[in-house]
C-alpha cells in the first residue's frame, strides 16, 4: 500500500485535468456594479449585493444603448483615415466601468499550499485575499494563477478567507464586446508546501513508429525538498493502465519517456484520448501530489507537402471564432460552446481560431473530447494601439507572463496545434514587428517545441520587407489573396495559411435584389444580403478564397470570419449613422446559433462524407409576382435542375471556368410565383441524386418549438459546477407546417420545473429587445430560446405565446 499525503480537500475532475484538492469556485458569489471602497476588506458587508454565480459577465443583461462605449476613431486596419463616430463597436452593452466580486471559501487545517487560478478575468483584476492583495492581470482573457499560500495557509484548524476581485473595464479599450466581470472559471487548489506545479506538466508525442507512440513526459516541481521522484502512468479512457515511467526529480524538474503500443490517435474525426497520471514521490515512497492531464497521442508537423498530422496532410476548414456566446454573453459555458462546436462540426468544420486572444481551459478540454484542432492566439495589440486604452498600454510588462502562461496550459492538449503570436499587429515602427515576433516565438517554441507558430498577418508586402513573413513557421495571411504569392515566395516552407479569410457579410433571411456583389456596400435598415456577395473593401466571398486554395497546393486551408456572428463590430454598420446595429454580420451561423444560407455553402465543400443540398432564397414573395428573383443552389452535387410550380428553369453544371458558378449553381433570372420551388441534384453520372422542395408559406399561423437535445443534466447536489443548458429553436409556421420567412411575431416565454429561463436571441444584428427577458420579436420567423437547468432533476415545462398565434409547447427530460 502507498500512503497518500494530500492536504484534505476536494478531488474534482475538471474535464481538462484532475487535481488532488483542487475545486471549481461556480457558486456563492456576491457581485456589485460600481467601485465600493473598501470592498476587499475580509470583514466588509456584502449582504445586500447581488448573489451570482461564476462565469459571471455583468454586461449581458443591457440594457443596449447608444451611449455605450462610443469611439470616437478612424480604423486604419480597415483603411479609414478620417475619425468617424462609431457606436455599438463593443456592443452597446454596459460593460465599461469597475465591478467586484466577493466569495467565502474554507481551507482545511494544516492546508500548507493554496492557489487561485483564474482562467481569464475581464479586466485589469486585482485579488485580494481578507484584504491583502495578492495578485491580478490587466489582460482580461489570460489565464493566471495566484499563490495565496501566505494568507491561508498552516493553520491548525479549518478556517474560513474572503476572496474579493476587483475588476476595471476601460472605455474604448475592445475593439469587439469584451464582457466583463469574472468570464471564465475560477478554481482554488490546495495541498502540501511541496508538490506538482500549477502547468507543470508537458505531454507530448514524440514520434509515432511501428505501431508505438513514443510519449515525452515532464513535471515541474514547486519548493522540491529531499528526494523526490515522479511516477508517470498512461491510461487509456477506460482507465486501463497502458505504460509507465518513474524518474527522480533533478532541481525542480522530472522527465522521462513513455511508450505506448498501438495508440489510438487523435485527429478531428477519431478524438480518442488518454490520461497521464503525474504522482510525486517523496524520499519514503510516500505520494505527495497527484495530477490526472488529459492528452492525446498525434503528431503536427509543416512540411513542404503540407500541414501533417499524425503524417498525413490536413488542411484547415476552419473558423475564428470570439469569445462571446451570443445571448448568454462573455461567460463560458461548457454546454454552449459544445453546441458551437457541435454546429460547426456538422459543417465540416476542422479548426477554430481563438480571436484574438487566448482561450480557456474548458474550451480547450471541449475542444479535445469533441476533435476540433485549435490556433490559439495571444493578442491583437503589441506595443501600438489599436485601440486608445487597449492591451498596449499593459504589453511591455505583462506580454512574457501572458504568453507562457497561455503555452504552458494548454501545451498538452491534444486540440491545439498552432499558437498564434498576433492579429494584424501595426507598430509604428514597422520593424518592431519581426523584433518582438523573434522573441515570441522564441518563448512559444523553448515551451513548447512541438508546435508552429503563426501571425495574422494584413500587409504582406510589409511584413516580407522586415523579416516577419520569414520569421515564422508559417505566414497567415488575413484576405488579401493576390499578396499570398509574396507569402509563398518569403514562407520557409513554401506553405501559405488563409489565417482570417472572406469577411463576407450575410443576415439571415434577408436577400437583396438585384443579386449583385457588392464591396462596404450599407443600406437603410442596417442589414446584409443573404445572396451572400457582399463582403468589405478588404475582403471576399468565400469562391474567392477557394480558387486559390484549389489551384494552390502551397495553401494549407483558412480560418473564416467567422463562424458564428459576434457582439459589436457590425461592420458595415458601424458608424453611428447607422444605429442601431450591434453585433457582427460576418458569421456563417447567426448570433442566436442558426445557420445562415452560406452554412450551406460551406458544407458543401467541406463534407465529403454526406451530401449537402440547400436552395436560397426563401420563396414568400408578395408583391413581386413576375419579378426577377435570383435562386442559389449550394450543393455538394455538380449539377441541377431547378423548377417553379414544375416548369423547369434550366439544368445548370458547376462551371470551373466562371468565379460564382465554380462553387454554386445560379440562375439568376427566375421569375417570382408563389407556389413551389423545387430542386434536382445529379451526381457525376447524371443520376438523380436528391431533391430539395422550398414552399411558399401562408399567414403565421403557429409556434413550433425544437428542442436541439432532449436530454439535459441536472447540477449535481455535490461540488461545483457550471449548469448546464438547453436551446431550443423557436419557429413561427403556417397552416402547413411551412416556416413563415416574413414573421416578426413576438413571443413571450414561460419556462417551468427542472431549468429556468435563460435567454432568447433572434440572430437580428438590428435588435435592441434585451436576451435576458422572456419575449422577443421573431426574426424571419425564428429564434433561439435558452433554458439553464438546475439542482433538480425532473421535467422542463416550456410554453411559447403570442397574440394570433397557436401557442408552442414542449417538454425536456433532465436527469
Ligand atoms: C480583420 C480583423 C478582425 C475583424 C475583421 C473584419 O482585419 O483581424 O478582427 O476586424 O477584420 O473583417
Amino acid at each position: 500500500m502507498v500512503a497518500v499525503k494530500f492536504a484534505a480537500g476536494i478531488i474534482c475532475v475538471s474535464s481538462l485535468s484532475a487535481v488532488a484538492g483542487e475545486s471549481l469556485l461556480c457558486s456563492g458569489w456576491r457581485f456589485h456594479r460600481g467601485d465600493v471602497a473598501g470592498a476587499e476588506a475580509a470583514g466588509f458587508d456584502d449582504g445586500a449585493w447581488e448573489e451570482v454565480s461564476v462565469p459571471h459577465d455583468w454586461a449581458i443583461a443591457g440594457p443596449f444603448d447608444a451611449s455605450n462605449d462610443i469611439q470616437r476613431v478612424a480604423i486604419k486596419q480597415d483603411g479609414e483615415t478620417v475619425e468617424t463616430e462609431k457606436i455599438g463597436r463593443t456592443g452597446a452593452l454596459p460593460w465599461v466601468g469597475v465591478g467586484w466580486y466577493r466569495r467565502k471559501f474554507t481551507v482545511p487545517a494544516n492546508t500548507e499550499h493554496a492557489e487561485l487560478e483564474f482562467d481569464g478575468a475581464m479586466s485589469d483584476s486585482r485579488v485580494y485575499v481578507d484584504g491583502v492583495y495578492v495578485g491580478g492581470r490587466p489582460n482580461g482573457y489570460v489565464p493566471f494563477v495566484v499563490d495565496i499560500s501566505e494568507s491561508v495557509g498552516s493553520v491548525a484548524t479549518d478556517s474560513v478567507h474572503v476572496v474579493a476581485v476587483r475588476l476595471d473595464n476601460a472605455p474604448q479599450s475592445s475593439r469587439w464586446y469584451p464582457g466583463a466581470g469574472l468570464i471564465r472559471p475560477v478554481r482554488l487548489t490546495m495541498g502540501r508546501r511541496t508538490g506538482l506545479a500549477t502547468w507543470g506538466t508537458f505531454v507530448r508525442t514524440t514520434a509515432i513508429t511501428g505501431g508505438e507512440a513514443r510519449i515525452a513526459v515532464s513535471d515541474e516541481v514547486r519548493n522540491p525538498t529531499g528526494r523526490l521522484s515522479v511516477r508517470w502512468r498512461v491510461r487509456d479512457a477506460n482507465g486501463n493502465a497502458l505504460a509507465s515511467s518513474v524518474s527522480e526529480v533533478s532541481g525542480t524538474v522530472a522527465s522521462g519517456i513513455v511508450r505506448v503500443k498501438s495508440p489510438c490517435l487523435w485527429a478531428p474525426d477519431n478524438p480518442s484520448l488518454y490520461w497521464l497520471e503525474s504522482e510525486l514521490v517523496d524520499g519514503d515512497g510516500c505520494v505527495v501530489d497527484m495530477r490526472r492531464t488529459r492528452f492525446g497521442i498525434r503528431t503536427v508537423e509543416l512540411t513542404k507537402d503540407g500541414f501533417l498530422l499524425n503524417g498525413g496532410r490536413v488542411d484547415f476548414k476552419g473558423v475564428c471564432l470570439h469569445h462571446d456566446l451570443g445571448p448568454i454573453g462573455a461567460a463560458f459555458n461548457p454546454s454552449a460552446f459544445r453546441r458551437q462546436v457541435r454546429i460547426l462540426k456538422e459543417m465540416g468544420c476542422n479548426a477554430i481560431r481563438t480571436s484574438h486572444n487566448a482561450p480557456c481551459a474548458e474550451q480547450i478540454a471541449i475542444c479535445d473530447e469533441m476533435g476540433m484542432m485549435v490556433m490559439a492566439e495571444s493578442f491583437d495589440e503589441w506595443k501600438t494601439p489599436k485601440c486608445r486604452n487597449g492591451y498596449s498600454r499593459f504589453f511591455a510588462k505583462w506580454w512574457k507572463e501572458d504568453l507562457a502562461n497561455i503555452v504552458r496550459l494548454f501545451r498538452s492538449s491534444a486540440s491545439v496545434v498552432m499558437w498564434s503570436i498576433g492579429n494584424e499587429i501595426w507598430e509604428d515602427d514597422p520593424r518592431d514587428v519581426a523584433v518582438y515576433g523573434r522573441q515570441m516565438i522564441d518563448l512559444c517554441h523553448l515551451l513548447d517545441p512541438t508546435r508552429p507558430v503563426t501571425q495574422g498577418v494584413d500587409r504582406p508586402d510589409e511584413a516580407a520587407r522586415t523579416g516577419v513573413l520569414q520569421i515564422l513557421d508559417v505566414p497567415g495571411i488575413n484576405y488579401r489573396l493576390p499578396k499570398y504569392d509574396v507569402a509563398r515566395v518569403a514562407s520557409r516552407t513554401g506553405l501559405v495559411l488563409g489565417s482570417e479569410t472572406a469577411s463576407t457579410v450575410s443576415s439571415r433571411g434577408e436577400y437583396f435584389m438585384p443579386d449583385e456583389e457588392r464591396k462596404g456596400f450599407v443600406r437603410n435598415g442596417s442589414q446584409c444580403s443573404s445572396y451572400d456577395l457582399e463582403c468589405c473593401p478588404w475582403s471576399n466571398i468565400p469562391d474567392d478564397d477557394w480558387i486559390v486554395q484549389d489551384d494552390n497546393d502551397w495553401t494549407i486551408g483558412e480560418f473564416v470570419w467567422t463562424g458564428f456572428d459576434y457582439l459589436g463590430e457590425p461592420t458595415p454598420y458601424g458608424d453611428s449613422a447607422h444605429w442601431p446595429s450591434r453585433s457582427a454580420y460576418f458569421g456563417i451561423v447567426d448570433l442566436a446559433g442558426i445557420p445562415k444560407d452560406r452554412y450551406w455553402l460551406y458544407r458543401s465543400r467541406w463534407r465529403n462524407d454526406v451530401s449537402t443540398l440547400h436552395i436560397l432564397p426563401h420563396w414568400t414573395w408578395p408583391g413581386r409576382e413576375g419579378k426577377v428573383t435570383p435562386v442559389y443552389v449550394y450543393t455538394s452535387w455538380p449539377e441541377a435542375e431547378l423548377f417553379v410550380n414544375g416548369v423547369s428553369q434550366g439544368r445548370r453544371a458547376k462551371d470551373q471556368s466562371s468565379r460564382l458558378d465554380r462553387y454554386r449553381i445560379r440562375w439568376c433570372n427566375v421569375k417570382y410565383a408563389p407556389g413551389e420551388l423545387k430542386v434536382v441534384a445529379y451526381d457525376a453520372q447524371g443520376r438523380i441524386a436528391e431533391e430539395r422542395i422550398v414552399k411558399t408559406a401562408g399567414e403565421p399561423r403557429r409556434i413550433d418549438l425544437v428542442p436541439e437535445e432532449q436530454n439535459l443534466h441536472a447540477l449535481s447536489a455535490k461540488g461545483d459546477a457550471m449548469p448546464e443548458l438547453g436551446y431550443v429553436r423557436v419557429r413561427i409556421l403556417d397552416a402547413n407546417g411551412v416556416l413563415c420567412p416574413w414573421a416578426t411575431n413576438k413571443v413571450s416565454f414561460t419556462v417551468s420545473g427542472a431549468a429556468r429561463f435563460k435567454g432568447v436571441c433572434n440572430g437580428d444584428a438590428t435588435s435592441l429587445e434585451p436576451f435576458v427577458i422572456p419575449f422577443m420579436c421573431a426574426f424571419h420567423g425564428e429564434m433561439t430560446l435558452v433554458v439553464e437547468v438546475g439542482r433538480s432533476p425532473g421535467t422542463v415545462n416550456i410554453n411559447a405565446s403570442s397574440a394570433c398565434l397557436e401557442p408552442g409547447v414542449v417538454a425536456l427530460g433532465v436527469e
